[in-house]
Parts: C-alpha cells; sequence; structure tokens
C-alpha cells in the first residue's frame, strides 16, 4: 500500500460494505465453541486470558456461556499492540499491560478477535508458558488462515474468513467499530 492510499484508510467515512458473520451465527458458534472447549476446561485450575481490546466482547460471551456449564475459571487481560493504527501490522508484538493472575501451573486459555499473522498469540503462549503456565491453549472467533506469517494455529476456531479487514464484535478500525454486534467488512467509499 503506497503513502496516499493509506492516508485515504485513515480518513471517515467508511461504510459497512457487508455484513459477514451476523449476530445470531456468532451467538449460536459462541454455544458451540463452549460445547467444545468444556472437557478442557473441568479443571480446577482454568485462567481464562483475552487479548485487549479486540477480544472483550467474546470474552463476556465465552464466559457466560461456560458458567451454564458450571465452570468458573479465573479471569484476566493482557493488552498487547502489533497494529498502531490503520490496516498494516507492524509485526513487532508488545505488552501495554500485563497480566496480574499467578497462572504457575495453570490451564491457561487464550482468547482473542482473530487471528491473522499469528504472531500475537504466538508471542502470548510463550509469554504465559515462560510464567509457568501447565498448559495454554487457544481459542479466536475469527481465523484467516491465508494470511498466517508466524507457525501457529488455534485450538478452537468460530470462523474462518478469507483475507479482508473485518470490524465489528470487538474488532476495530482506528478504534470505531467495536460496539457493532456482527462482523463486517467495512468499504471505503470508491470501492463501495
Ligand atoms: P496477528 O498478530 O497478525 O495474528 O493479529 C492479531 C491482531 O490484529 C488481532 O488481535 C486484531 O487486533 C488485529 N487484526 C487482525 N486482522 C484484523 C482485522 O481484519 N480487523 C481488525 N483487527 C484485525
Ligand atoms: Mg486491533
Amino acid at each position: 500500500m503506497d503513502n496516499l492510499q493509506q492516508e485515504r484508510m485513515e480518513l471517515p467515512p467508511h461504510t459497512i460494505a457487508e455484513v459477514i458473520v451476523t449476530a445470531e451465527k456468532i451467538d449460536e458458534r459462541v454455544n458451540q465453541l463452549v460445547n467444545e472447549m468444556q472437557g478442557h476446561c473441568r479443571t480446577d485450575n482454568l485462567v481464562m486470558i483475552g487479548i485487549l481490546r479486540g477480544s472483550f466482547m467474546f470474552v463476556a460471551d465465552l464466559v457466560r456461556a461456560l458458567y451454564a456449564h458450571d465452570i468458573h475459571p479465573r479471569i484476566d487481560f493482557m493488552t498487547l499492540e502489533s497494529y498502531g493504527t490503520g490496516t498494516q501490522s507492524s509485526g513487532n508484538v508488545v505488552i501495554r499491560k500485563d497480566i496480574t493472575v499467578d497462572v504457575s501451573g495453570a490451564d491457561v486459555v487464550l482468547i482473542d478477535d482473530i487471528l491473522d499473522s499469528g504472531r500475537t498469540l504466538a508471542f502470548a503462549q510463550r509469554l504465559l508458558t515462560s510464567k509457568g503456565a501447565k498448559s495454554v491453549k487457544s481459542c479466536v472467533l475469527l481465523d484467516k488462515p491465508e494470511t498466517r506469517i508466524a507457525q501457529f494455529a488455534a485450538d478452537f476456531v468460530g470462523f474462518s474468513i478469507e483475507d479482508s479487514f473485518v470490524v465489528g464484535y470487538g474488532l476495530d478500525y482506528n478504534s470505531y467499530y467495536r460496539e457493532l454486534p456482527y462482523i463486517a467488512r467495512i468499504g471505503f467509499p470508491e470501492e463501495v
């Protein structure tokens, strides 16, 4: 992407070009995912760790569905950043806020909104292992398998999608659109 294109993408207005996953589909899949995960989650030292900020809505829905299965994890968040602004990853993952729970000996489930290059979750998995976690699994709502750079596969995946920039249900574009209850592709005026 050249500079002019980058600059244009950072200017409003953008529009919702296409809803990719509806709120109803997300709800249905969250419940299925929890069914798939619950065997693994039946441990007396479960810690769910959401990667902020994109995972906040997904974590909230997952832990309430786990509650219905009588599963009561400790919950914490860490803020990791690699994107900066716009739609391009810098490739460099940095910790903006670390967890405060003690994960030594714990079965950890990392939760993120989307698996793209894989760098964020690969980094988080190494970090949690170095903090003494007994096991580290990962759960993502969305997976873009075509764009993987780091060697990483999530243990639990909501939906595999093709490579396009998406927003909603926690995912942002320059901090906008996180509140949408569905996942959508945003369009820029000239392409919609
Ligand atoms: P990765 O490290 O490249 O796998 O990227 C993971 C992070 O990049 C996610 O936690 C998101 O915050 C962000 N990201 C990747 N793809 C998208 C997208 O299509 N929309 C919004 N954020 C994205
Ligand atoms: Mg983001």
